[in-house]
């Protein structure tokens, strides 16, 4: 078993500076000491150094698209490679524009995968519908087969493929939905939870239909893409788009948990912390530590404790 743990420090998916310190806290806060431990080998490939480029002028409303393709068709690449060598992956961002290199990356080695988005934000706008220009709001889009005739060619993206069909993803914790988004999920059929469906039918039947939704036919290798602003901002301060009402602690271990129990985990983002953002120290440092916590139980790490030996006796 070996993971191969992979920075992207990247920022310019959205407006605000720091997040591209992502991969930086969230190894100081301790995720290859904790990913050793769990007996895994853990082969850091460090941080990819992504290209500055000098004119990047908007397309339509779309914010810096060259340097966001640029970034992503370098990461996509990186991806693939890690996984073609038999790691599981982790992707430590950067903004959520990063899945669509991430993705993108695994479904060249693995086409029948499916994805589990854990957001507050669907991250589904097109360049139509958003409105905020910024790309980690439009991954989703560039994956979607349905959404492709509503893709303009966007400078930057010349190599991006759809890797995913409507039925191939599931959405969890959503609060904070654009009108063009809801009208994508409703139109296209999208399998999601948002943080009132948690409310009404509890995190363990979230996590039933999910897996049932995508699972049920055939077991496949599964992309956890989990933006830390999916739990609520009192957890996860140090984030560019914090919304109220988000997934407690254990809800959002739990989703993690019950992933791991697949025994499917093929990659994993963990995006969107931004430690400028953070109203001091403790506030950055709780949220690096809590994107540890979600990757090492991703990972099997138990508050139990995981060991083979007991596990296997059981
Ligand atoms: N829906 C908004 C937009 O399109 C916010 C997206 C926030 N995305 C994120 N990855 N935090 O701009
Ligand atoms: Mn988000
Ligand atoms: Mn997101
Ligand atoms: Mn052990």
């Amino acid at each position: 078993q070996s993971v191969a743990v992979l920075g992207a420090p990247f920022s310019r998916g959205q407006k605000r500076r720091g997040v591209e310190h992502g991969p930086k806290v969230i190894r100081d806060a301790g995720l290859i000491e904790r990913l050793s431990g769990l007996d895994y080998s853990v082969h850091d490939f460090g941080d990819l150094s992504f290209p500055v480029l000098e004119k990047d002028e908007p397309y339509m409303n779309v914010k810096c698209p060259r340097a966001v393709g640029a970034a992503n068709k370098m990461l996509s690449e990186a991806v693939s490679r890690a996984i073609g060598a038999g790691h599981t992956l982790v992707m430590l961002g950067g903004d959520h524009s990063l899945a669509i290199g991430s993705v993108g990356g695994h479904a060249r080695q693995c086409p029948d995968l499916c994805l589990i988005w854990v957001d507050a934000h669907a991250d589904v706008n097109t360049p139509a519908t958003s409105p905020s220009g910024n790309l980690h709001g439009q991954p989703v889009a560039f994956m979607l087969r349905e959404l492709q005739d509503k893709m303009p060619d966007i400078p930057g993206f010349s190599w991006t493929k759809p890797c995913i069909s409507s039925c191939d993803l599931v959405y969890i914790g959503l609060r904070d939905v654009d009108p063009g988004e809801h009208q994508i999920l409703k139109n296209l059929g999208i399998q999601y939870f948002t943080m009132r469906d948690i409310d009404r039918l509890g995190i363990q039947r979230v996590m039933e239909v999910t897996f049932d939704h995508l699972l049920a036919r055939k077991q496949r290798p599964i992309h956890l893409s989990f933006d830390i602003d999916a739990f609520d901002p009192s957890l996860a301060p140090a984030t560019g788009t914090p919304v109220n009402g988000g997934l407690t602690y254990r809800e959002g271990i739990y989703i993690t948990e019950e992933v791991h129990k697949t025994g499917l985990l093929s990659a994993l983002d963990m995006v969107e912390v931004n430690p400028i953002l953070g109203a001091g120290h403790d506030a950055v440092e709780a949220t690096a530590s809590l994107a540890v916590d979600v990757i090492a139980s991703s990972l099997g790490q138990t508050k139990e404790g995981a060991h083979a030996s007991i596990d296997d006796a059981a």
